[in-house]
């Protein structure tokens, strides 16, 4: 069996080997990503496993003859083709859950930068500046915090913010009732959820009916002056919105780990193709805009990032190569 990691980081190398190379005869990494150049090195894998910087597609897979099974370490897994999978009967495997505390920690971060203006004091602190003018916070007791998604990121929030004395309302489309009284919630309608929060959180997942969850109709309906936390999916708010709301003063602040086409901020050199899609233009210049306000924190996609979820990822990978690898039943496979 020959295994080939991609996207690997140093310290993976020596924890993977211990745990895969009793079984498995040959382990290769690879700190690149998987690509149509790149697969050259894998070309008689039976198994891979990439990050979600991977595109596997046709192409690169057409240059895997010997595959039986991609692992990816990640939850999504919308960079592989599914459908060319399943023609070329290739398996994939994925880590569903790893860290519902990781990310409604991260949330509850941004939670208290937001209250207690923490990034600006620090800014003003390391220009050796002591001054407390303009850095007044606000208590979360008391407050109402809106969840809307009660998942399992979205109820771990809930446990955080009970700590803080908060009221919590949630909107999630399907309700667990009992969760009223496990978590100390109240389960609202959308409206009243957006009128009646001081802080709201986004914890649903990015698909066709969740865009623009939040838009220019409904965030003029938020109380005045309240706050909104987004570490789900960029596109669950309309930014355009957003950055309206926020310049008249209707919203107060957002922190936002996620953002509308983010990936374009990443690679921008890619604004010098000529084959950039313009239509993302008014995007970056709206995400722009957000980098301005001295209100809004911007995180680079990072709520996930402590050491234990990434552990917890590459635990659930190596059950998952070993499970296949040794044709027993995987937990975590896609269905295809
Ligand atoms: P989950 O599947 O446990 O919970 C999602 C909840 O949203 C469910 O209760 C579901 O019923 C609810 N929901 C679905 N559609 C809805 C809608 N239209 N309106 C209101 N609620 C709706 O998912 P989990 O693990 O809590 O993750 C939530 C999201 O967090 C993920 O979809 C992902 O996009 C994001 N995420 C972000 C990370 C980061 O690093 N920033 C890392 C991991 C996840």
């Amino acid at each position: 069996m020959k295994i080939a990691f991609f996207e690997a980081e140093e310290w993976e190398k020596e924890y993977v080997r211990k745990r895969l190379g009793k079984r498995n005869s040959r382990i290769l990494f690879f700190s690149g990503v998987l690509d149509e150049k790149s697969a050259e090195l894998a070309k008689d894998a039976d198994i891979v496993s990439v990050f979600i910087y991977s595109k596997i597609d046709k192409k690169v897979l057409n240059r895997l003859p010997k595959l039986k099974a991609i692992a990816t370490r990640s939850t999504g897994f919308d960079h592989i083709d599914l459908k060319e999978c399943r023609k070329k009967k290739v398996l994939v495997s994925n880590v569903p859950s790893y860290g519902e505390n990781t990310v409604a920690e991260h949330t509850f971060a941004l939670i208290l930068a937001l209250s207690r203006k923490i990034h600006k004091s620090y800014e003003r602190t390391i220009r050796g500046n002591f001054s407390l003018e303009g850095l007044r916070g606000f208590d979360l007791k008391g407050k109402t915090l809106g969840i809307i998604g009660l998942g399992n990121i979205g109820k771990h929030v809930a446990r955080i913010a009970k700590g803080f004395e908060m009221n919590i309302i949630a909107y999630d489309i399907n309700k667990d009732k009992s969760l009223e009284k496990k978590l100390g919630i109240k389960y609202s309608p959308l409206q009243n959820l957006l009128k009646n929060s001081d802080i709201i959180t986004l914890h649903c997942p990015y698909n066709k009916s969740t865009r623009h969850l939040i838009n220019s109709k409904n965030i003029k309906t938020m109380k005045k002056g309240a706050y909104i936390v987004n570490t789900a999916r960029g596109g669950l708010i309309e930014t355009k919105s957003l950055v309206n709301a926020l310049a008249k003063g209707h919203l107060k602040g957002a922190a936002l780990d996620v953002l509308e086409e983010e990936s374009l901020i990443k690679e921008e050199i890619q604004l010098l193709s000529k084959n950039f899609p313009k239509k993302h233009l008014q995007n970056l210049l709206e995400n722009h805009l957000l980098l301005t306000f001295d209100n809004v924190i911007i995180t680079p996609h990072n709520a996930f990032n402590s050491e234990e979820a990434i552990q917890r990822i590459l635990d659930i990978t190596i059950e998952n190569i070993s499970c296949i690898s040794s044709n027993k039943k995987c937990r975590n496979l896609v269905r295809i």
